[in-house]
């Protein structure tokens, strides 16, 4: 038997019906239209509401599902399910279980992977690690996350960032030269101080102190947290283009977490790839945090091509961040007929779906 690579075989996703603009924004705090598009980049972020549903799993349960309808795969073939939150609906039981349960996925265990807005990219290697170990064949690996669960909305200086949704990606056995190929991923351990949820955990308990103190919420410390970004998520991508033998124009996509628009720009200005190689969905979709990369291949997936060679990274708390390098497996074009409940009933493309919420058509 060959090596055994893990590749995507497809993606799912789900974004909460409501959407917060930034008209609505600025009549919560202090801020504008203008300082959130120029500095930030996000003009519109979905927002979960209790009406609508409860917790991470409530997204990504659906997400899941639309993946399993999408792939016409057998639930009882889905052998794990790793997610990648920061936003689990409870400390346990794992929201992987919640998942697999909601799904019927009955051969599948699962567990949840903690880490801040680089979980997906740590989340696909294991899982690819799983298939490569010849033990598993079929996964399903998710990423999302309930953001304005933990989000300040008297803090403008972070509440404008982030937005809420979950995706998943089907990843499989095979023995082709497809998959993910190479990794490097990272975590120093200096990063708490600039960006941390202080209270809630086993370090500093729930009380009506912490509560009093607002510190159940994220804090982050943004021009230090910014200038991390742009050197690590730079020279995680170096180091995995040179790692592979891979120059610029070998790159068809590069896949950036969704912090600021300005992050992902200077990324691709410090590797040389064209801003129209590098997948931005941060202007509707804000900062999902483990769900920024599979939302971007979700909405970006019509546009793959088979063997298109893909480079993501991501950047987060801890702090933690790396790349990865993958050949993508299939022509995205193949789902494009899915019907699929968020696209509202699949009477309309995604695209088309996207440019009537842009114009202002909720
Ligand atoms: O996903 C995990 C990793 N996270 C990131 O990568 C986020 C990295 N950081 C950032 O994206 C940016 O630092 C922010 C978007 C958080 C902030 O942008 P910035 O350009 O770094 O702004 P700043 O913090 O330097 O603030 C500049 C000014 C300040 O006013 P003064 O002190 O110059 O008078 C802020 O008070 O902008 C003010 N400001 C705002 N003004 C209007 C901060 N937030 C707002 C706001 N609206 N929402």
């Amino acid at each position: 038997m060959g090596k055994i690579n893990a590749v995507i075989t497809g993606v799912g996703g789900w974004v909460p019906t409501y959407i917060l603009d930034n008209e609505e924004m600025s009549t919560i705090v202090d801020t504008s239209d203008e300082w959130i598009m120029e500095r930030i980049g996000v003009k519109t972020r979905h927002i979960l509401k209790p009406e609508e549903g409860a917790g991470t799993s409530f997204m990504m349960t659906k997400a899941v599902k639309q993946l399993l309808e999408k792939t016409q795969a057998d639930p009882d073939s889905i052998e794990a399910v790793i997610v990648a939150t920061t936003t689990p609906d409870y400390h346990f039981p794992s929201t992987a279980s919640l998942v697999i349960g909601n799904n019927g996925l009955k051969n599948a265990y699962g567990y949840d992977l903690e880490a801040a807005c680089a979980g997906f990219l740590y989340a696909m290697e294991q899982g690819a690690c799983l298939i490569r170990s010849g033990l598993y064949k079929r996964i399903i690996v998710c990423g999302g996350d309930h953001m304005s669960s933990m989000t300040n909305y008297q803090d403008r200086n972070t509440c404008p960032i982030f937005g809420d949704g979950a995706a998943c990606v089907m990843m499989e056995a095979t023995e082709e030269e497809y998959g993910l190929m190479d990794s490097y991923l990272r975590v120093d351990g200096k990063g708490y101080e600039n960006l941390h949820m202080a209270a809630g955990g086993s370090a500093c308990m729930p009380s009506h102190e912490t509560v009093d103190q607002r510190l159940h919420f994220v804090y982050q410390e943004g021009r230090t947290v910014f200038k991390h970004a742009v050197t690590n998520m730079s020279n995680a991508v170096s180091t995995i283009a040179q790692r592979n033998n891979l120059t610029k124009d070998d790159i068809a996509w590069v896949v950036p977490h969704q912090a600021n628009v300005r992050i992902e720009s200077a990324v691709a200005r410090r590797i040389g790839v064209e801003e129209d190689h590098v997948m931005i969905n941060i202007d509707h979709m804000a900062n999902t945090s483990g769900g920024t990369l599979p939302l971007c291949l979700w909405e970006y997936e019509p546009q793959l091509k088979k063997g298109d060679k893909i480079i993501f990274t991501a950047f987060g708390a801890g702090f933690s961040w790396g790349a990865s390098y993958m050949i993508w497996g299939y022509d995205g074009s193949k789902f494009a007929d899915t019907p699929a409940e968020f696209y509202k009933e699949g009477t309309i493309s995604r695209e088309e779906w996207y440019a009537k919420r842009r114009n202002g058509d909720k």
